[in-house]
This record gives structure tokens, sequence and C-alpha cells, in this order.
């Protein structure tokens, strides 16, 4: 039978006297038996990280060079080439169940309405189609949204405002979106990823790729993308950095979660398979919000300026690169992301293959 908290006060304040006195306390509740060992520890383990649960998002490019990126360590700039083979490894060897691809677009490619992003000879499109040719059972997603082939460096249409700034259309780019998500799942694109945050742009994929016969094309969409002063080295990795102006018209305010919950229940309704949370770290509140009002699976992004954040405390020495690593991703599971995207996939499934050896 449990006893009442307030014997069990009195009780400890007695036996915390008599310590001194006998030099055993009387304390039958010791938390600490259940961290007592490694397998003690393993058994009462909460909440669990697998190479399963990972998404590694890619960078492609035209030519035939790999390149490092310099504002992400470790990752690189594909030729796609090097892509397949990268993902052959990551696939077989590390078992990484998925990769997002993003293209990297010359500045010459780039025009005001991005409509390169939709050109089925375009380099993501190309991209797709060798890596489910070579690697089938590898699941491709795809980013959909026009900032890297957009001069303004926005996600969508831009509108010119007379006194300076732009304004981005959200209907005519959900129309641009809509093409480049068919181009996409033409090619072969297992999951559509929106991260651009017009409104109804997950209804207007849904019903479009329905009608083409990609109803087994799944969207994840990025349901609450904040915006976040982290994505600058992802920016410094595509050259995809607002030219004018800023993404607050369209991506949300950090300090909203109430408003995460709205656009979950819309994209909900609108179809969406799985809701993302990005950046993932600092939003580890909207995560756990967002898991309790959904039934759908939630993924959240760690984002590249929380990736470089570890990197380079990791480079100088301070923090060890594979502890941090390993405990902002648990954080993020145990908050509640059933998947995460990360440019650590790669390195944290090699750590987690030689723990279970
Ligand atoms: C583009 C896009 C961005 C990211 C993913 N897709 C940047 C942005 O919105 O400016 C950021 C990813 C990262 O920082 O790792 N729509």
């Amino acid at each position: 039978m449990l006893e009442s908290p307030v014997f069990w006060a009195g009780d400890y304040r007695l036996s915390v006297i008599s310590f001194f006195d006998s030099d055993m306390m009387k304390l039958p509740i010791r938390p600490r038996r259940n961290r007592k060992s490694s397998a003690m520890r393993g058994l009462v383990r909460e909440t669990s990280l697998s190479t399963a649960d990972l998404i590694y998002p890619m960078f492609v490019q035209e030519g035939n060079r790999d390149e490092p990126i310099e504002s992400l360590p470790g990752c690189k700039r594909w030729s796609i080439a090097g892509l397949v083979r990268e993902c052959h490894r990551l696939h077989e060897k590390l078992g990484i169940p998925c990769v997002d691809l993003f293209g990297v677009a010359p500045e010459a490619l780039k025009t005001p309405d991005g409509v390169e992003a939709h050109n089925p000879q375009g380099i993501v499109q190309r991209a797709i189609r060798a890596l489910k040719a070579e690697i089938p059972d590898l699941l491709v997603m795809t980013d959909v949204a026009l900032d890297p082939y957009s001069t303004y460096g926005q996600d969508g249409i831009v509108r010119e405002l007379p006194g300076g700034g732009v304004e981005v259309l959200n209907d005519e780019t959900v129309e641009a979106l809509v093409l480049q998500a068919l181009s996409h799942a033409e090619a072969g694109a297992d999951i559509i990823s929106p991260s651009d945050m017009m409104d109804g742009r997950v209804a207007a994929l849904r019903s479009a790729l329905d009608e083409r016969g990609y109803d087994q094309v799944s969207i994840m969409s990025y349901t609450s993308k904040y915006a976040s002063s982290l994505y600058g080295p992802f920016r410094g990795a595509l050259g995809s950095a607002p030219k004018t102006g800023d993404k607050k018209g369209y991506q949300m305010d950090p300090a909203n979660v109430r408003e995460a919950l709205r656009e979950a229940l819309l994209d909900e309704q609108e179809g969406a398979d799985i809701l993302m949370v990005k950046p993932a770290t600092f939003y580890l509140d909207v995560i756990a919000a967002m898991r309790e009002h959904t039934n759908l699976p939630v993924a959240a992004y760690h984002v590249s300026g929380e990736y470089l954040m570890i990197q380079s405390a990791a480079a100088s020495g301070w923090l060890n690169e594979r502890e941090a690593t390993l405990e902002a991703l648990v954080s993020i599971r145990r908050a509640g992301a059933d998947m995460i995207l990360t440019y650590s996939a790669p390195r944290v499934a090699e750590w987690l293959m030689q723990e279970n050896c």
C-alpha cells in the first residue's frame, strides 16, 4: 500500500536527522536504483533513436564535381553520379531509409518566376530518376518551393511593391508549386515536401497528384515552418538567401504555438500524410503540442543552424559531437517526433551501428 506523502515528508525529515546518528538514511524510495547500470538504464529508457527514423537532406548540382559545403561541414553538393554512389552507401551500409533532395541552381537559370523548378530535365528531376532506377527501395523525398530557382530568393511568385520590397503572392505560387510537385512525381519521387508555407497548397497538391494518378505519392507538409534565424548555413549551401526583404509574410512567428495547431488542423483536413515542425530543438514545445493534437505522424527538421552550432562547438573542442548530437536528436524524439530530418544522419547511423555491435 502507498503511504501518504505527508507521512513520507515527516519520515524523511526524521531519517535525515537519524542519518547523523545511525549513518543510514531510511529511504525506501531511491530513484537511482533505476540508473545503477547500463543494462538497467537500458530497461527503463523511455525514448529510442533509430536509423529507421532518420531522413538525410542532400544537395545536388550540375556537373561532375562533389564539393564540400563550407557552411555544412561533412555535407557536399553532389553531382548526380556522386549522389547515387553516396546513396548506395547510405542505404546499403548504413540503412538510411529516406533522403530529401535540394537542387542547386546556377545563377544563370534563376528567373523572377522560378520556372526552372518544374523543368522535367531539371537537376532534381534527373536526380530522382537516377536514384529510383539504381536504388528503388530508398525513399526519395523532394523539397517543393521556388527559392533555389528565384532571382528574389523567395519561395514563391513575387510582386514588387511600389515603395520597394516584395510581396509573395499566395495563389499564383500554389499554381507554380503544383507544377513543381507534378514534375517530381512524374520523375518518381515517393514523398513531396512543400516548404513554402502558402495557404491551401496541401489541398492543391493532393488533388493535382490524384488527378494524374499519383495517389501513392505522399505529402510531408512543412506545417509549422518558422521564420527562423537558423536557416543561414542552408541558404549559404544553395545560394538561396532572399535578395530583398525576409520571409516573415509566410513563415511563422517564433512567438506562436496556437497558430501551429491551426496550421496542423488545416494540413490534416487538406490531406497531408505527415506534419513537420521546423526548426526542431528551439521548438520542442511545438512538437509536443502537435503530437498531442494530431494522429498523423510528426516529423521535425533539425535544421542547418542547429547542426552547425554543434559542429562548430565540437570543432573547437568544447562539445563532444557524438554526445551533443545524440542528445539533441533524442530530445526531439522525446518531445514527440516520429522522424527527424538531420544532416547528421550518416554519422548517427554509424554511431548506432557501433553501439549495437
Ligand atoms: C526552402 C527551404 C529552407 C530550408 C528548407 N527548405 C530555407 C528557407 O526557408 O529559407 C531550411 C533548411 C535548413 O536550414 O536546414 N524553402
